[in-house]
């Protein structure tokens, strides 16, 4: 039996790197949190490392949530977006929202003498602000329009600031804080933004929802504020979520869309199986393919476990025992310790996954042998998975399929490889710049 080193006890986080693929079933009860502050695992680990050191008031609402109040509004969201048919209710407004990406992503092409759209992380970053808005609130924020409105365009500001700020907050020393106040004063500011900017909307649905029922018009809106307000979710309490679920809907589309279409532009092979899989199931037909034709699309699902086994979006998940020491394999890890399942190392460990380096969809499909069931968890596992898992794969599917539909998906004549780097999420490291050639 063995204690972590000193060093793992000493400062005010300590970190497990773990590259042994554990199970974290029995941590998944007691993780830190700070609900409404932070959208995504590690964020929210940096947020609370980034609070520790600075110790700076803070302004916006601290609906730090836990126990019995979280376990609550985790199984109202849960039902309202992680049972498969609740997230096919959105499927509608998603539909809408693809459209006018392929309409944008045709409009970028056009501009470029070889159908090149550079960087097109940036163009599915919109895509997944406008997806996610249009299911929290049915409102569109303009993002794939030509101009761009200017809060919209202040938000997705406001959220690169974030990202970049907490990794600089967390790493700088709680002295260093004072003489230099304006990363964290910036890092609070992005925030502000974010809260006013989800709140307005907030506001504008619950209003409009009220005018209806004033006009005696009951039938429920299929938005998420919706839902909660009907449930009677505090209104303090759906501001900090709704903020958490438009943050959390954003990079993570845009980063999976990214890689699965850069992949699948290096492998046309792949390409060209996918594309037959969807016009046999969804037909030539320019209407969005229906859940039932998606679920004819095994394929489809494949590659985009393949590409969150590759990149997984979140590198790794934190969780902290409060009350207990535990034992992990040969370790005891003293109480209060923050551990950091670094999923991205198992998920790319030979051991685990022949050829782990090589984009092999087909190792997903029913034939291919069984696999670890933790090796790869790109949504996290357990009570604190990620609650927007069934909407981000409905999202991801509907668009993917409705580009190859349109689309063949080239890489940039000359390209080079592009590495992935973390910035608190896996993002890619140099733009991914693709062709997209008419069918
Ligand atoms: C490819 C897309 C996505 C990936 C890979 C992903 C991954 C993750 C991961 C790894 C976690 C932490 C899980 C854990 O600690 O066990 C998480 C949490 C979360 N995700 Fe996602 N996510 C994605 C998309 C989304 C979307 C679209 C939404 C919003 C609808 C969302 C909302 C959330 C929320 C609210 C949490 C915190 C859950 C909680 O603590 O109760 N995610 N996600």
């Amino acid at each position: 039996m063995k204690h972590l080193p000193n060093f793992f006890r000493k400062g005010q986080v300590r970190r497990l790197l773990c590259t042994h693929g554990f199970c974290t079933h029995g941590f998944a009860h007691a993780r830190l949190c700070a609900r409404g502050f932070c959208t995504h695992d590690l964020a929210r680990t940096a947020l609370h490392a980034a609070f520790a050191r600075a110790r700076a008031p803070c302004h916006r609402p601290c609906a730090r949530s836990e126990g019995e109040e979280w376990q609550r509004l985790r199984s109202l969201l849960g039902r309202h977006l992680l049972r498969p048919r609740a997230a096919q209710a959105y499927a509608g407004a998603l539909d809408a929202v693809v459209t006018d990406l392929l309409r944008r992503l045709q409009r970028q092409r056009d501009r470029h003498p070889q159908h090149l759209v550079p960087d097109v992380a940036t163009e599915f970053y919109k895509f997944g602000l406008e997806g996610i808005s249009s299911v929290l609130f049915g409102s569109r924020l303009g993002c794939l329009e030509p101009e761009v409105p200017r809060d919209t365009e202040t938000f997705i500001r406001s959220i690169n600031t974030m990202f970049v700020m907490t990794l600089l907050t967390m790493a700088m020393p709680r002295a260093l804080h004072r003489l230099f106040p304006k990363p964290w004063r910036t890092f609070c500011e992005a925030w502000d933004y974010m809260f006013a900017f989800a709140k307005g909307h907030v506001d504008r649905r619950v209003a409009e929802a009220a005018e209806r029922l004033s006009r005696g018009d009951a039938a429920p809106a299929p938005f998420l504020t919706d839902q909660l307000a009907r449930e009677k979710v505090p209104m303090k309490v759906i501001y900090g979520n709704v903020t958490e679920l438009l943050l959390a809907g954003v990079d993570t589309i845009s980063s999976t869309l990214s890689w699965s279409l850069y992949e699948l532009a290096r492998h046309p092979g792949v390409q060209a199986a996918l594309h037959r899989e969807i016009a046999a199931a969804a037909g030539d037909g320019a209407a969005a393919p229906s859940p039932a034709q998606l679920a004819r699309m095994p394929l489809l699902k494949a590659v985009v476990k393949e590409t969150l086994r590759l990149y997984p979006v979140i590198p790794g998940n934190g969780r902290v025992i409060a009350d207990r020491d535990i034992r992990v394999g040969d370790y005891v890890i003293p109480r209060k310790t923050l551990i950091t399942l670094c999923h991205y190392a198992t998920s790319r460990d030979g051991r685990l996954f022949p050829a782990p380096e090589a984009f092999r969809p087909e190792r997903w499909l029913r034939r291919a042998p069984a696999r670890h069931p933790f090796a790869s968890l790109p949504f996290g596992v357990g009570k604190r998975s990620c609650v927007g898992r069934r909407l981000a794969e409905l999202e991801i599917h509907l668009a993917l399929a409705q580009i190859l539909r349109c689309f063949e998906v080239q890489p940039e004549p000359g390209g080079r490889p592009v590495q992935p780097m973390t910035r608190t999420l896996l993002v890619p490291a140099a733009d991914i710049n693709l062709r997209f050639l008419s069918r």
